[in-house]
Parts: C-alpha cells; sequence; structure tokens
C-alpha cells in the first residue's frame, strides 16, 4: 500500500508540474488548472487511504463544510476581488500550516514526553514561524484590499529595526526549544512573535501593493506548507509545498520587474499609499487635453484599418470586457485589423486583462505581449486605451523623477491617433499625472467605459 501511495504522489506532482507549465499561455491555462486539479484530487485519495489520526467520515465532514465555504465564495467574489480572495487563501494556508506544527509538537513533546529528532524539531519551528507570519499577514493584506482597515502605509520611526529586533527574538525562541526540548515558553513567544511580525511588516505597505505582496506571501504559504511535510514526513506536501514557495516567489519577481521595481522596495513600503502627487481622483490637471465625442469616436474607428486595444484596470472597473469584444467583432466585420496589447501588470493582478478577456471569448491569438506589438505601433491607425494609465505612460521612457522611470510600457503614443477611455483626469496606481494625455495626437473619451463603449458600438452599427 506504502509503495501505491507514493506512486500515486508521484503522479501527482508531475500533473503539477505539467499544470503549472500550461498556466504558462493563455490559451493552455484552464487545461493547466484541470490537470493540477485532478493531481490534487489523487493526492487527497491517496493520503486518506493512509489515514491515521482522523476517521474517513470526520475527513468528509470537513470536506463537504470547506467545499460549500469554497463554492459560496467563489460563486460571490468579483473578478475584481479576486486579490482578496487570494489573499484569504493563503491566510488559511498559512494557519493550517501553523496548526500542523503546533499539534504536532504538542503530540509529541507535551504529551507524550517523546524526544523529536532535531531535523523535525526545527521544521516544527520554520512551519510556526512562516505560518504564522502569513497568517497574520496575509489577514492585513485582505483587510487592506477590503477596506476594512485603511490601505494607506502605516509607517512609524524604527519599524524595521522593530521588525527585526523581533526576528532575533524569534530565532532565541527557537533556539531554546532546540537546546531544551520542552521549553514551552520558547514555543508560546516565537507564535506571538510571529503573528506579531505578519502584521508589522505588512502594515507598511501601501494597499495599491499589495497584489505583489500577496504573490509574496503566496510563496510563503507554499514553504510554509513544504516545512508542514518534513514536520508529518509527507512527500506531497514537501513536493507541492516546494512548487507553491519557488512559482510563488517567481510570480513575485515578475511583477516587480513589470512595475520596475525590487521586491525590497515593495516590502519596505511607501509607494503603493494614497497618491499625494500632481493629481487625484477627481482632481485638476494641468495638461490641456481634446476630447472627442461618441459619434466622433465611432467615425475614426470606421475609418481606420488598423486598431489596437490596450486594456487596464479600469476595463475590470467597469467591466468592459464583453462590449470591448462587441467592439472588436463589428471593426473585424469591416475588415479592420483588431490586436490586443496586453502589458504584464495591467490591472491590479497578474494575467488580470487575459482572464478578463477570455472570459468575454476574445481569441487568444488576437493579445500581444507588448514586445510582439510594438514595432506596428507606429503604422497603426488608432490605439484605443481602455482604462489603462500607467501602462501606457511615456513618462516611464524618459522622466528620471517619475516613479515609474524604466518600467516597460505600451508605446501608445507612436500610433497615428491614441483614443483613451477614462471618467476623469484621474491618476492611475501609481497616483501620476500621464502626459499622454495631453499629447496632439491624443483624444479622451470621458466616461464610464463600459457605457460610452456600448455607446460607440451603437453608432457604429448605425453607420
Ligand atoms: P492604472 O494606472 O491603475 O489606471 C487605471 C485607470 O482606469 C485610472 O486612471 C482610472 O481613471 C481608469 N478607470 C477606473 N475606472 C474606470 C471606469 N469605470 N471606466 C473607465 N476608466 C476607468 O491601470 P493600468 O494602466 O492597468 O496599470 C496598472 C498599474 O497597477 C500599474 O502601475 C502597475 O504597476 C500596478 N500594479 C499592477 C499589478 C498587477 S500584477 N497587475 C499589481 C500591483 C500593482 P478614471 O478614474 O479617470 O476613470
Amino acid at each position: 500500500m506504502d509503495i501505491i501511495v507514493k506512486l500515486a504522489y508521484l503522479v501527482a506532482s508531475i500533473m503539477f508540474i505539467i499544470g503549472i507549465k500550461k498556466m504558462n499561455k493563455p490559451a493552455t491555462a484552464r487545461n493547466g488548472n484541470q490537470i493540477s486539479a485532478f493531481g490534487m484530487l489523487i493526492a487527497i485519495v491517496a493520503t486518506m487511504v493512509q489515514l491515521d489520526v482522523l476517521s474517513l467520515p470526520e475527513v468528509l465532514i470537513c470536506i463537504v463544510i470547506g467545499s460549500a465555504i469554497g463554492y459560496y465564495v467563489s460563486q460571490k467574489v468579483q473578478m475584481t476581488q479576486m486579490p482578496e480572495m487570494v489573499a484569504l487563501f493563503n491566510g488559511f494556508g498559512g494557519l493550517a500550516s501553523l496548526g500542523v506544527g503546533l499539534s504536532d509538537y504538542w503530540l509529541k513533546s507535551v504529551e507524550n514526553g517523546e524526544i523529536v529528532n532535531n531535523i523535525t524539531l526545527i521544521s516544527i519551528l520554520v512551519t510556526i514561524l512562516i505560518g504564522g507570519i502569513t497568517f497574520t499577514g496575509s489577514y492585513v493584506a485582505f483587510a487592506k484590499l477590503n477596506g476594512r482597515i485603511s490601505g494607506n502605509a502605516i509607517v512609524f520611526k524604527g519599524q524595521h529595526w522593530l521588525n527585526f529586533v523581533l526576528l532575533l527574538g524569534a530565532c532565541a525562541g527557537g533556539a531554546l526549544v532546540l537546546w531544551q526540548q520542552d521549553m514551552i515558553w520558547g514555543i508560546y513567544a516565537l507564535l506571538f512573535i510571529s503573528l506579531l511580525l505578519g502584521v508589522l511588516v505588512v502594515i507598511p505597505i501601501g494597499g495599491a501593493d499589495m497584489p505583489v505582496v500577496i504573490s509574496l506571501l503566496n510563496s510563503y504559504s507554499g514553504m510554509a506548507a513544504c516545512a508542514t511535510g518534513f514536520v508529518l514526513n509527507n512527500y506531497m506536501l514537501i513536493v507541492a509545498g516546494a512548487l507553491v514557495g519557488s512559482s510563488g516567489i517567481i510570480l513575485t519577481n515578475i511583477m516587480c520587474k513589470g512595475m520596475n521595481r525590487s521586491l525590497l522596495n515593495v516590502v519596505m513600503g511607501g509607494f503603493g499609499q494614497t497618491s499625494t502627487s500632481a493629481i487625484t481622483v477627481g482632481g485638476k490637471s494641468n495638461l490641456i487635453v481634446k476630447e472627442v465625442g461618441v459619434e466622433e469616436a465611432a467615425i475614426l474607428f470606421d475609418s481606420a484599418s488598423s486598431v489596437v486595444i490596450v486594456p487596464g484596470y479600469g476595463m475590470a472597473v467597469a467591466q468592459a470586457q464583453h462590449i470591448i469584444k462587441e467592439l472588436m467583432e463589428i471593426l473585424l466585420k469591416k475588415n479592420i485589423n483588431v490586436r490586443f496589447a496586453i502589458h504584464p501588470v495591467a490591472g491590479r493582478m497578474p494575467g488580470h486583462m487575459n482572464v478578463l478577456l477570455a472570459e468575454s471569448n476574445v481569441p487568444y491569438d488576437r493579445l500581444l505581449e507588448p514586445d510582439d506589438i510594438d514595432d506596428d505601433l507606429s503604422n497603426t491607425d488608432i490605439v484605443f486605451v481602455v482604462g489603462a494609465n500607467d501602462v501606457v505612460n511615456p513618462a516611464a521612457r524618459h522622466d528620471k523623477n517619475s516613479p515609474i522611470y524604466g518600467m516597460p510600457i505600451i508605446n501608445a503614443d507612436k500610433a497615428k491617433t491614441v483614443i483613451v477611455s477614462k471618467r476623469s483626469m484621474a491618476s492611475g496606481y501609481a497616483g501620476i499625472e500621464n502626459e499622454l494625455f495631453g499629447y496632439p495626437n491624443c483624444l479622451m473619451l470621458f466616461g464610464d467605459a463600459k457605457t460610452t463603449l456600448t455607446k460607440v458600438v451603437n453608432e457604429i452599427k448605425e453607420m
């Protein structure tokens, strides 16, 4: 039986790896997700065969309750709330690992007075430390995104030193337990400090930087699960935890690169706080911009031969992906070449734009990465920017004082005409003015993206 379980774990691990590989491309991502989920089913069944803590009915009751909550939440959650949901998932992952570490210590050291070997003991300590930080850190991230606490960065003097001293305190607690295994105060200290550290390391980070932090916490939850695998001597947890830990860190790195920021810069906080710069929501801009009306925009589209659509966070807010698909279809019928330029950090979570456009069935081969379309932009009649801002801001190319300087952007300004759909002159995530809006070839189509686009589409239909 042991061999069969190990074989099942091996098959599940291979399926996880194939699944992650397939998630690389939008066209294969759904299939990758299914393969990974099936691998997880195999792993769960194999683990249940070996049950020695809870009875089968007890496990089944837990699965039914958990699945019901998961189903309910997944039906209720909006696409824009996805980062919050992932934050909660990570938090629960951290809490589960923490629970395993604590209970294993309690069972072996306190109740049975067993002498636990150092590898297991270190794994228990690491599980408690990372699990605790992940749990409270993720909850703070969730609360910031959800508006339960202020999304502003909460900073005070000596904050990083305090965190450093606390980390030393946690290590001291752990060292105490390693020195004398029944030093339960060491465990209590480690537990308390890790929960406190989770709060303290996330509060200085502005709400808008949370997606990066969530991806990092996702990686931590994987590491905690991996350590749990060593505690329980379970290969599946070690492999799955290591995969989550490493893919989380790769994703965090991709996000930081896309924003041209270092991970240290994100973790030290400050950037993502509510903007105090040039313009804020509803604020005034010094730029002189040219407005375009719905009819005029429709005429421009109708007379173009190539259009590149650049979606951004505003498309997600407006839920404009379906009407954009309709616009694409209507233009294609008129033999106008329509493509999409997708920036890796457009929106507020990795793959945000791809997911929304896939939801409205925009064919994957029309979605291009910035580098793939850059050479074509100067020959493009219209670049249509829908709810995007920072990812098309030319300041990233030349303004060394700009917080987004060096960030790779979609060079929308190279096109013959740029039409920007947004509600006002408000800034985007980085809180800075976008000089593109004042360029001679740029026209502003003000209003909620879905409402305005619906009018534009109707107008084109009538032409
Ligand atoms: P942003 O720069 O955030 O701009 C979004 C724009 O959408 C805003 O200027 C807003 O202007 C407009 N908008 C909001 N609601 C709208 C609506 N209903 N209809 C039309 N427009 C609407 O978005 P972006 O260009 O996608 O850039 C993403 C930013 O987020 C980058 O700075 C990136 O670094 C950052 N970020 C991304 C991620 C990931 S992984 N994607 C993670 C963390 C941070 P109005 O209010 O005037 O309408």
